[in-house]
């Protein structure tokens, strides 16, 4: 069911997926022309690119050709398939309620949702910390506006709806005492400049909380491109000083690791 809905990809993300064809082969002409220069007229090296991406075909079509730290990334989910987010069955399937007990949240705290879609999470944890507020971050102007209708209608005056962009969350520097990111941040387009936003947006003992499907598990019946491994996500958040600090790995299907400066 995830993957059919996966399917209905935004134009943009088609964009991504032919610029990243487009732009693989230009690496190989700029190697070319190098190797026909005389010795001394050669350029000097160009710097190692140290951000981890590259461009390939891709090697799974729910992917944008586009790698980081050798993981292909995911299309972004599109909002067509909101309602699967909301599917009556997720609860028990995923473990939601666990989740958010493990979250050990406190009354008072600030927490940002990151990739929040309709607010499956952002919403439970609203009543969780009623002294603190909940930001809830996405991309996609439609699920923006299902998070504003729903804050309505269940009075929750508490989260705050804000539109992100795939670069920056937009959140406030150093008030943040979680962020959590479920079953997204394979899909964002930027994973190294996110990571570092969400680091600067953590106060000094806050905690990032990443929920992804198991990669190491082949009974967790998700496309592999949508899963995650552990040892992935420690070197993609060791890359910006994000330190594994704690791991429940009694979910259902994803693993909840958290992270700190
Ligand atoms: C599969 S949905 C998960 C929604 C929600 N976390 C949940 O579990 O119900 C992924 C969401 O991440 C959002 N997203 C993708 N890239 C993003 C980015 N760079 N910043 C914020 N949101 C992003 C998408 O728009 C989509 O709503």
């Amino acid at each position: 069911m995830v993957n059919q809905i996966r399917l209905f990809l935004p134009l943009g993300a088609l964009g991504a997926l032919l610029l990243g064809a487009g732009a693989c082969t230009q690496p190989l002409a700029e190697s070319r022309a190098a190797t026909q220069l005389p010795e001394q007229r050669r350029p000097a090296p160009a710097a190692p690119d140290t951000s981890g991406y590259e461009r390939r075909a891709p090697q799974d079509l729910n992917g944008i050709g586009k790698y980081y730290m050798g993981r292909q990334i995911a299309h972004v989910m599109g909002h067509e398939g909101a309602s699967w987010l909301d599917r009556s069955d997720r609860a028990q399937e995923e473990g939601t309620d666990q989740l958010l007990r493990e979250l050990k949240l406190k009354p008072t705290d600030v927490v940002a949702d990151i990739g929040a879609g309709t607010g499956f999470f952002t919403f439970r944890m609203s009543a969780l910390v009623p002294q603190g507020k909940v930001l809830a971050v996405d991309i996609q102007p439609e699920m923006l506006e299902s998070l504003r209708q729903t804050r309505a209608k269940l009075g929750a005056n508490n989260v705050i709806p804000v539109r992100g962009t795939t670069q920056n969350p937009n959140l406030p520097a150093g008030e943040v005492d979680l962020v959590l990111i479920v079953d997204a941040y394979h899909e964002f387009d930027y994973p190294r400049e996110m990571a570092r936003a969400i680091k600067q947006a953590l106060s000094p003992t806050g905690r990032l909380a990443l929920v992804e499907y198991r990669a190491e598990d082949p009974n967790v019946p998700i496309k592999r491109i949508h899963k995650m491994s552990v040892a992935q996500a420690r070197r993609e958040m060791a890359a910006v000083g994000l330190r594994l600090t704690d791991s429940v790995e009694t979910l259902p299907q994803q693993h909840l690791l958290f992270f700190q400066k």
